[in-house]
């Protein structure tokens, strides 16, 4: 059995990475990670379609199968439609961790970050209305922390980052929420950073940072259990460029130095 991972760069792993910590992960895992085309969240819709199906395509040849598809943006996009197209593969998606938010039952707003192309998607637009909690939500995009992320010097650049991330919060008054939901998986490599902005510049706000990681590590679970393995697999990390700064921000974020890298080109 191989498990497919894929995302536009990093940032899916930090769903891998759960899923590694929270799984009993004993088979062959590919991460795809479009080094080519990152970030997906500022460019033409009909382009990032274009590039997922083919990446996914990838995956499904190596006979990948589940799929994680560890970026909201590709979710929100496609999944319906690979999920069509592709009946014998199981597709488990990445969707902003609205709902941990809303059955918190704080009564008191939700600030949801995604891209640009997520939060103007009818899915999560209408996995809020679902959740009736139109009126509490805001949906904001923080497209540049996809950029800080892919970046080779982004250990250096954490001042950077939480200015971006104090001109995003400086617009809103965070005594008013409850929760942040990071809905792009490549915003969770910058919780403390978050955490950080929030105590020194709102001390009294009580918010809590969630992302949906946890979610599909449990998804993930209840698919391979029923698979009896035993041998312990390989992670390969697969790039559509080449790329040494992603091969070292991969072990660095996995805290791995035994990951198998490989190219898909074309
Ligand atoms: N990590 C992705 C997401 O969860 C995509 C970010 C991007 O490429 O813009 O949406």
């Amino acid at each position: 059995m191989k498990i497919g991972f894929f995302d536009s760069g990093l940032g899916g792993l930090t769903v891998l990475k759960k899923c590694i910590q929270n799984c009993n992960l004993s088979d062959d895992i590919y991460y795809l990670g479009d080094t080519k085309n990152t970030p997906y969240g500022v460019k033409e819709e009909s382009f990032v379609k274009q590039v997922i199906e083919e990446n996914i395509k990838y995956l499904i040849d190596l006979g990948c199968n589940p799929i994680v598809i560890a970026c909201n943006t590709a979710t929100c996009l496609l999944i319906s439609q690979l999920r069509e197209k592709y009946k014998d593969i199981t597709f488990i998606g990445t969707e902003p961790a609205v709902k941990v938010a809303a059955d918190a039952h704080m009564n008191k707003r939700i600030l949801v970050l995604a891209t640009s192309i997520t939060i103007k998607q009818e899915k999560l637009l209408s996995l809020v209305d679902r959740l009736d909690i139109k009126e509490n939500v805001d949906l904001v995009a923080a497209d540049k922390l996809v950029v800080f992320a892919e970046d080779i010097n982004c250990k250096d650049k954490e001042k950077e980052v939480e200015e971006y991330i104090e001109s995003i919060l400086n617009n809103l008054d965070l005594n008013k929420y409850s929760h942040i939901v990071l809905g792009c998986t490549h915003f969770p490599l910058f919780t403390t950073n978050f955490y950080n902005v929030i105590n020194r510049l709102y001390k009294d706000a009580n918010i809590k940072i969630v992302d949906g990681a946890e979610g599909i590590s449990k998804e993930l679970n209840r698919h391979i259990s029923s698979y009896n393995t035993s041998t312990k697999g390989l992670i390969h990390i697969v790039m559509t460029s080449e790329s040494e700064a992603f091969k070292a921000r991969a072990k660095e974020i996995l805290n791995m130095d035994n990951l198998a890298f490989d190219y898909k080109l074309q």
